[in-house]
Formats: structure tokens, sequence, C-alpha cells
């Protein structure tokens, strides 16, 4: 019996003879040769099929497959440093699962919306499956950060009675007997009632947003990591956030060099970026924006020109702190320094991809937040609960949001957070 592998782990069978299952990527024949580039989803390698080495029957097989034929193999691993990762097949078997005709994507250009519609097929294209990988060791960068730190944690509800990021991007839904419910925007507030119980947690999954906006950076459905730690003050998060990026993408520069390079990804970038980040504050960014030239005006929120122009001034991420307290959300704690100020951070990042995290202190005084939520519009009732963090044990506490589909297309390299997200929601996209 030959011992099954992953083209992955090729490095430990070198000269043995191993079996692979997977899909024909893509097949050239050359005279007596047939060159069968094939994928199993841990990577991919040419097979190299002799005229004569294999029945005849085999190889005329091999010559007719069409793309994403299904197909298990039996061959040699031989080194190969000009191969695509290193290694070589040198096949000796043949088994067709599925001969297939007609893949709807074939290796040439298609337009976004062809490959939308065909996300299903389209994931199992190198680039896309490269970004999956890579997307897959940022999330577990991102628990071992917060499980090796003490954090713990907690899984807020998608259902949810009241709003967190205001009301204009709610996705509203029937709930039995004519009850309304909503999609969770995010899930600090209970994330806020974690902290008042363990100390430390973060919450991770996604979140809604009903943002008709068609822009390269925004989905209507996202993941969100957000941690949330009691007695902690906005510099104290600002670390953690700090911290947060730079061992991301040290780990995926440490881990995921082979699909970084299937990317084309200019590493250079990526290895500059280590702590401390710059810092500024909301006046200092809009001091900055006005000798950048952005057409920023005071009292805003960024927009994407200014943070694309701050992202490229600095190269680095750069966090942005204490704004006007009227662009930020009603649980923001004001600057006890400048009553107009709330004590927020965004973190922008570099090359275009905008605001990676959003977070602040939150209002701990019961009263002056019930003001806050009646200044906002927003109906005490469903908050009530969230009150109650404030009659029962209040402390001062912290987080912040970090956007993963954000921070994977930065990582990536990738144009769009559409690429970022196995099957992306947007604004006149709901399928596949
Ligand atoms: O800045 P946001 O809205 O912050 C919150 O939701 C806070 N409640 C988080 C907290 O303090 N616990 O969102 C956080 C991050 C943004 O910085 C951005 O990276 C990402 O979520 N994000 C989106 N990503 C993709 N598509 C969208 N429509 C996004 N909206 C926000
Ligand atoms: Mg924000």
């Amino acid at each position: 019996m030959t011992a099954q592998s992953s083209i992955r782990d090729f490095k430990d069978h070198v000269g043995k003879d191993v079996e692979v299952r997977g899909w024909l990527y893509s097949r050239r024949s050359k005279g007596k040769l047939h060159f069968l580039l094939i994928r199993d989803g841990s990577g991919i390698v040419q097979g190299v099929m002799v005229k004569g080495e294999v029945p005849d029957a085999t190889f005329d097989e091999a010559g007719h497959l069409g793309q994403e034929s299904s197909l298990i193999v039996t061959g040699t691993v031989r080194e190969d440093a000009r191969a695509p990762g290193g290694f070589e097949l040198g096949l000796k078997s043949l088994k067709v699962l599925q001969d297939v005709k007609d893949y709807p994507i074939a290796h040439q250009e298609h337009g976004p919306d062809f490959l939308l519609s065909q996300r299903h097929l389209w994931l199992r294209s190198r680039k896309q499956a490269a970004v999956m990988r890579i997307r897959a060791r940022i999330v577990k960068s991102i628990r071992d950060y917060f499980d090796n730190r003490g954090f713990t944690l907690l899984d807020a509800p998608i259902f949810t009675p009241n709003a967190c990021e205001g009301t204009s991007t709610l996705f509203e839904v029937n709930y039995f007997d004519d009850a309304k419910a909503y999609l969770t925007q995010s899930g600090q507030l209970y994330g806020e009632a974690g902290a008042m119980a363990l100390g430390k947690v973060y919450v991770f999954g996604p979140v809604f947003r009903a943002e008709k906006s068609k822009t390269r950076r925004h989905l209507t459905e996202f993941w969100m990591v957000e941690p949330e730690v009691a007695f902690a003050t906005l510099d104290e998060v600002m670390d953690l956030a700090e911290g947060l990026i730079a061992t991301i993408v040290g780990d995926v520069l440490a881990d995921k060099r082979g699909d970084l390079a299937e990317l084309e990804r200019d590493v250079s970038k990526l290895e500059r970026i280590k702590a401390p980040f710059p810092r500024i504050t909301y006046d200092e960014a809009a001091e900055l924006l006005g000798k950048l030239g952005t057409g920023f005006v005071y009292g805003s929120d960024l927009g994407a020109a200014d943070e694309t122009a701050l992202g490229d001034h600095f190269g680095m991420p750069v966090m942005v702190h204490r704004w006007p307290h009227e662009v930020k959300a009603f649980y923001m704690k004001r600057d006890p320094a400048n009553e107009k100020l709330a004590l927020g951070v965004d973190v922008i990042g570099p090359e275009g991809s905008g605001e990676l995290v959003g977070g602040s202190q939150r209002e701990d005084d019961l009263e002056v937040l019930q003001g806050r939520i009646k200044h906002h519009g927003l109906p005490e009732e469903p908050f009530n609960w969230y009150l109650d963090l404030r009659r029962y044990g209040t402390v001062p506490h912290a987080g912040f949001g970090l956007g993963l589909e954000r921070t994977v297309s930065w990582i990536c390299g990738r144009e769009h957070v559409r690429e970022c997200i196995p099957f992306p929601r947007m604004l006149y996209r709901i399928y596949p």
C-alpha cells in the first residue's frame, strides 16, 4: 500500500511513492510526456507522466482529462527547485473519479461579477485558496493572542433587541408574534457584560451592517474580533490593538510565505510593520490632512481619501485617538481633559486598507450614559440590561473591534474585501 500524502507534506516523502487525492488544475502535453498540475487543497504539484511507464490506456486517458477532473494518483516525490512548491511527482498510476468537461472558470481573465457568481468554484483557484489559508492563519493568530493573555472567549448573540452602532444600518428580522429583532452590528455591549463577569473577554463572530455603500471595503456581513477589558483605559487598549496587529503580521510572515508569494505580495511592506505604531490625536490628523491636501473638514469622520493619505504618509498602521464626540457612538466616554472629545481610537491601515480597528473607553457612569442614549435618539428600554452594568459594580473599561476581512485584504494585498471572506455578502449580492 502506498502512503497517502498531502502535497504540503511532500518534504517528508522525498524519493518515496505516495498517493495524492485531488483535482486536475491544468494539463499540457509534449510528445511522450503529460504534465498534470494537480491540486489537493493543501498545495499544487506538477505530475509528470511518461509514455511507456504507465499502461497505454492510462496515458491516453490522461491526455484528454478536463480541468477540475477529480482523481487519485500515485507517484514518486522528487525534489525540483524549479517546480512550484519545490517538488515534482513522477506519476505511476491514475484513477479518474470524474472526467470533467466544460469547467466554467477557465485559466483566463474573467470579470469580477462572473467570478463572484461562481464563487463556489472560484475558491478553487490558486490565489483564492491562498487568501483562505492566510485568513485561517490570521484567525488562529487572533485567538492565540487573546488566549495567551488570559482572555476568555465569549460568544455574543446574533439576534439582538437593540442597536449598538446606531440605528441606520440595522437588518430587521421578524421574531415571533410580530416582535422585531435585529442582526447584531457588533458584540460589544455583550462583551462589556462579559468583562464585568470575567475580567478580560473577546467576542469573535460575524456581524451585520445594512450599509448601502458599494465600496471595496464594505461587506454587509463581516467578521469582527472584539476584546473588552475591565479596568482598562483607552491607552491600554491602544497598546493591546498595536500588539495584536504586529502579532498577526509576524505570524503570517513566519508561516505563510508560500501563500504570500502565490499572491505576489510585496512582503517588504509587511516586514517593516513593527510596534510602536505612530499615535496622533484627531486634531493632529486634521492638521496633517490639511497639509496633505485631501480636502478634509474638521469635525467630520475620515473619508476613504483621508484614510489612504494617512496610511501612505506613515507606511504603518496609524492610531488616531480622541475624536470629536459628535462623530462617535453613544457609549464612548468623554475625555476628562476636553469634554468635546470622546476617548475613541481608529487604527488606519497602510496601503489603502482603511480603518482596521475602532475602539474606545466606555462611559461608565449611569446617569451620563442614560443622557447619551437619549441624546442619540435611542429608546432606553432595550438598553436596560446594559445600564445594569453601570448600576451594579461599574468600573472603567475599554475595548475595540478589529475587522477581519479588512485585515486579511491588507495583508494579502487584495484590492477588495469581497475576496477575503469565503462567500461575500454585499449590496445586491447574496448568491451563492
Ligand atoms: O468601527 P466599528 O463600527 O466599531 C464597532 O463596531 C465597535 N462596537 C467595536 C468595539 O469597540 N468593540 O467597526 C469595527 C471595525 C472597523 O474598524 C472595520 O475594520 C470593520 O469593523 N468594519 C467593516 N468591515 C467590513 N465591512 C463593513 N461594512 C465594516 N464596518 C466596519
Ligand atoms: Mg469605526
